[in-house]
């Protein structure tokens, strides 16, 4: 069977491996529960550059499962879906709308749209900055740290963690990324119709349904955990008459009970079942967020079954990446640290902005917005165009003029009030720093950049672009002239 296996880092990128990646898991991997096999507790928790502060540490926290308390290998295996519930090739062929009267519009999409937008004259009430730069300046400081000979895939999902997918992807295989990681065949095929010709794998089983869909896009390696949707995957995959066959990867628990076959006689099955379509290629066998202790004897088994070019993979970076190299085994899936640098707890690549629309004085007895807070002083409230539907409700400080002032009142669907009683200079139309990098006295302001909502247009930035960042050397100029050296420098670092 023929299987275009990716592109492996050169030896030679990889040779400038920190010794902080030997020196010990990091904040969060620590957290992380069932990676801590013993093998990976030696370590002296020291943090690195790549530190997470408390805030996203507990966000990714809510998501993760914590250990189960027995072995895998104790766990029955999963009830098989019923026939009933299996999708018949009528189903899966059955022809359904034509691409004429579909009308899709997914945030999972940033391939279309202007390549250029002018800031000055943007109609946007509300944008978020994503500087690319920074993104493959953050993918090239990561890219030592990863296992010589091992792969490096960097993880889009989420829309590139809210960053726009195509934007995040390019970025990070300019940065030296081979492969990419989606979540959805929609960011797959996004990234495809954009030009990027890296291995894109979709890192999650789709519904049933979507099998055909799957085969029919072909050039997305798919990670499989069902035999029925193998099955299903197989005929469609089949039926394509391509010349290659689809990649397949075969996705086993152990530990967060979230995605994969629980045994390894299950996996194994799989496998065989691979093996026998003649549509499909097995390329590789992974596990997230589990336990290498556990999940090498898998791994073994794989290799002495279909072969040593079979391709395990388990490490994240939450989960196994940081706590030592023993961890990257065939390739590393990369995704939140891409997106942090330099100890911020979110984004350091994104800024989220708005502008002040209204300017309003407030007295003693007047009462503010929804919940009618009362007011207990003379005020100056700014008002800004983004709210609720723009993801802003968990937006409670923001930066005007360099300046951090206070959210007050209770947000609307498209509106906030600001404290601006401390910036007497602001003015209606001052940019409004929702998310970002930084006030003037160095305070970072973090929204977890994947809950912005997906309307919020984003907008690539490099360099020294960017509506915040050129105020901000305005302010750093008038505050050098004015002999604020101190501001200066510290803006400048
Ligand atoms: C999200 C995800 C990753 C990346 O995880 P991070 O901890 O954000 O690096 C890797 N693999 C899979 C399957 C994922 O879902
Ligand atoms: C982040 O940096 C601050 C200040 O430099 C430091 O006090 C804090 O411990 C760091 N946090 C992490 C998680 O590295
Ligand atoms: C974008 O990132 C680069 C690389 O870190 C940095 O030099 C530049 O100042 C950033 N741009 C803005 C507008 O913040
Ligand atoms: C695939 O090939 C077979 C045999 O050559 C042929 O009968 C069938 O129509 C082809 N299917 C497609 C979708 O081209
Ligand atoms: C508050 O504003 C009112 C109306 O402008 C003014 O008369 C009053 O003196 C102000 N009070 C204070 C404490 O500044
Ligand atoms: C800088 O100073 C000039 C002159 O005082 C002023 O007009 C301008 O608004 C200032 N710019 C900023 C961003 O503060």
């Amino acid at each position: 069977m023929i299987g275009p296996l990716g592109t492996r880092l050169s030896a030679t990128a990889c040779l400038a491996v920190l010794i902080a990646t030997a020196a010990g898991p990091s904040v969060l991997g620590r957290q992380a529960g069932p990676m801590q096999s013993e093998a990976a507790s030696s370590g002296n928790g020291q943090s690195h550059e790549f530190g997470y502060a408390a805030p996203i540490a507990a966000v990714l926290q809510a998501s993760i499962a914590p250990a189960p308390a027995t072995a895998v290998t104790a766990a029955a295996p999963a009830p098989a879906l019923s026939a009933a519930m299996a999708v018949s090739d009528e189903d899966l062929f059955s022809p359904g709308l034509s691409g004429a009267e579909r009308r899709r519009f997914t945030v999972e999409d940033d391939s279309t749209g202007p390549p250029v937008l002018d800031l000055a004259t943007t109609d946007s009430n509300t944008w978020l900055e994503v500087n690319y730069t920074q993104l493959v300046a953050t993918g090239r400081r990561l890219l030592p740290r990863v296992k010589p000979g091992t792969i490096a895939m960097a993880m889009v999902k989420g829309g590139g963690y809210g960053h726009g997918v195509v934007t995040a992807a390019k970025a990070f295989l300019e940065s030296g990324y081979a492969e990419i990681g989606t979540g959805t065949l929609n960011e797959a095929l996004a990234l495809r119709r954009s030009g990027v010709t890296a291995p894109v794998h979709l890192c999650y089983q789709p519904d049933i349904q979507s099998a055909r869909a799957v085969a029919h896009a072909h050039d997305v390696q798919v990670y499989v955990e069902d035999k029925d949707f193998l099955s299903a995957l197989c005929r469609a995959a089949t039926a394509e008459n391509k010349t290659t066959p689809v990649l397949v990867h075969i996705t086993v628990s152990t530990g967060a009970v979230r995605e994969g076959v629980r045994t390894e006689a299950e996996a194994l099955a799989l496998g065989h079942q691979v093996a026998a379509c003649p549509g499909l290629h097995l390329r590789g066998v992974m596990t997230h967020h589990g336990r290498l202790d556990v999940f090498q004897p898998i791994v073994k088994a794989f290799k002495d079954t279909f072969g040593q070019d079979i391709i395990a993979h388990m490490a994240t970076s939450t989960s196994g990446f940081f706590q030592g190299q023993e961890y990257h085994l065939d390739l590393v899936r990369l995704g939140t640290v891409n997106y942090l640098f330099g100890n911020q707890s979110s984004s350091s690549a994104a800024r989220w902005l708005t502008r002040i629309t209204g300017i309003k004085q407030v007295h003693p007895g007047d009462m503010l917005g929804y919940d009618e807070t009362s007011v207990t002083r003379n005020m100056t409230i700014a008002v800004t165009n983004a709210g609720t539907v723009d993801g802003a409700d968990t937006v409670t400080e923001v930066v005007i003029r360099g300046k951090v002032c206070r959210v007050v009142g209770h947000g609307g669907m498209n509106m906030h009030m600001i404290d601006i009683t401390d910036v007497p200079d602001a003015k209606v139309g001052d940019l409004v720093m929702m998310h970002g990098c930084c006030a003037d006295d160095g305070r970072f302001l973090n929204v977890w950049v994947p809950s912005i909502w997906p309307n919020v247009e984003r907008i690539e930035i490099r360099g020294s672009e960017g509506a915040y960042h050129q105020e901000q050397q305005m302010r750093l100029n008038n505050a050098t002239s004015s002999g604020s050296y101190a501001l200066a420098q510290e803006l400048q670092d």
